[in-house]
């Protein structure tokens, strides 16, 4: 029942062929960005918080050339329109919607000065959309990387991820933060990006004990973090913190919350609960997890999942569901934990567990949650892999 995942060098060689068959030109620069699983720390990236997301071994590829014009073709996998826009222009936001995050990218490039040249790209994923799983940071991360490749320069990786970001707040409305583009663009083989959102420092944690093993499980109920539940519940947050009149998340205690309580009203004060439980508990995990402390780190990603579905609300029926049937597996049946992963309405769940009953996990998974919902799910595995990085150019 585990997916296998698609070897990166195979979509390579999809996204040249793609580059020929669509627009009939031949690959000379080829850009690969990973998506991301998050283990804990949810929806307090822009709170200060810290985050512990690592990027996945299923990316996004841009295939691609100049082609001497001062147009962009792009062509992806998933659309039979191929995008046909000036790029020696300023972009704005035009049709198929998916070409905003590139225009987003090449905007953010052009406000630092360079001239972009026309080329022909040809696009392709295996990472699942609207899963969760950051798709769209791992299009941006994918398309800054092509555009460095493409213009002979290698960017600051933090800025690099900043100019992501800023693409999906202007270009895509999202009002995101830090984590996606960073675990994107940061991301090693075996580590774990713990990423303190407050310094926007990333560190890179080792996570490369082969007994365990992250089960990601996508309930195929589709989220869009651009139809406002996303922006409400920051502008929950930035209201709970006006009124408790602290500077930064990072100062405010459970007892502030507590003591607010009533000022704070319904919903700001749980969504305020969450933020400060979820910080306290992401950096609890990060002891834990260096401790190997499983005890620990089980009931941490259960009180994140719990916290996010009654106090932050971003949960929905099929991830409660998923959630509950590895928490009935339990640690006699391998698991460590689970809890729903990204931004939420949808998408998927993160389990931890152990190596040698992944597969089984994997099975009563789909079993239980089929019968449950009707629902064929999607489950696969993943390592911490390598963040965004040209593969070829020639
Ligand atoms: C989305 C956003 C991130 C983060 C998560 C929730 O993935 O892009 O910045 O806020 O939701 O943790």
């Amino acid at each position: 029942m585990l997916q296998i995942n698609p070897n990166l060098a195979d979509l390579v060689a999809d996204a040249a062929a793609g580059l020929r068959d669509r627009l009939n030109a031949t690959a000379s620069i080829t850009a690969a960005a990973p998506g991301r699983v998050n283990l804990i720390g949810e929806h307090i990236d822009y709170c200060d918080g810290f985050v512990m997301p690592f990027a996945i071994d299923r990316y996004i590829v841009i295939a691609g050339c100049a082609n001497g014009t001062k147009d962009a073709r792009v062509a992806t996998a998933l659309d039979g329109e191929i995008a046909v826009f000036d790029v020696s222009v300023p972009q704005q936001e035009a049709a198929p919607k998916w070409s905003n995050y590139l225009r987003g990218v090449i905007a953010g490039f052009q406000a630092k000065g360079y001239h972009i040249p026309g080329f022909d790209a040809y696009i392709i994923s295996s990472i699942p959309g609207g899963a969760g799983l950051s798709s769209s940071a791992a299009l941006e991360c994918a398309m800054a990387t092509f555009l460095e490749g493409l213009l002979d320069t290698v960017m600051d990786t933090r800025e690099k991820a900043l100019l992501c970001q800023k693409a999906e707040h202007d270009f895509a409305h999202v009002p995101c933060g830090i984590m996606d583009q960073f675990a994107s663009a940061f991301g090693k083989a075996n580590r774990l990006v713990l990423i303190d959102c407050q310094s926007g420092e990333p560190e890179l944690v080792p996570f490369e004990n082969p007994d365990l093993t992250v089960i990601i499980a996508n309930t195929m109920v589709h989220h869009e973090l651009s139809d406002g539940g996303y922006a409400a519940r920051r502008k929950h947050t930035e209201d709970g913190l006006a009124i408790i009149g602290k500077k930064s998340w990072r100062e405010v205690t459970e007892s502030d919350v507590t003591g607010a309580w009533d000022r704070l009203g319904d919903p700001v004060n749980r969504r305020s609960r969450h933020v400060v439980g979820e910080i306290a508990r992401t950096q609890a995990a990060a002891t834990a997890l260096e401790k190997n402390d499983f005890g620990s780190l089980g009931p941490l990603m259960a009180a994140s999942h719990d916290s996010l579905r009654d106090d932050f609300e971003v949960s929905c029926k099929e991830l409660d569901i998923m959630v509950e049937i590895a928490r009935n597996i339990g640690s006699v049946g391998g698991v460590i934990g689970a809890r729903m992963t990204g931004g939420g309405f949808g998408g998927s769940t993160v389990t931890l567990c152990q190596s040698s009953k992944a597969a089984e996990i994997a099975a009563t998974l789909a079993a239980e949650y089929i019968a449950a919902t009707g629902i064929t799910p999607q489950i696969f595995a993943s390592r911490p892999s390598q963040g965004a990085h040209l593969v070829f150019k020639s």
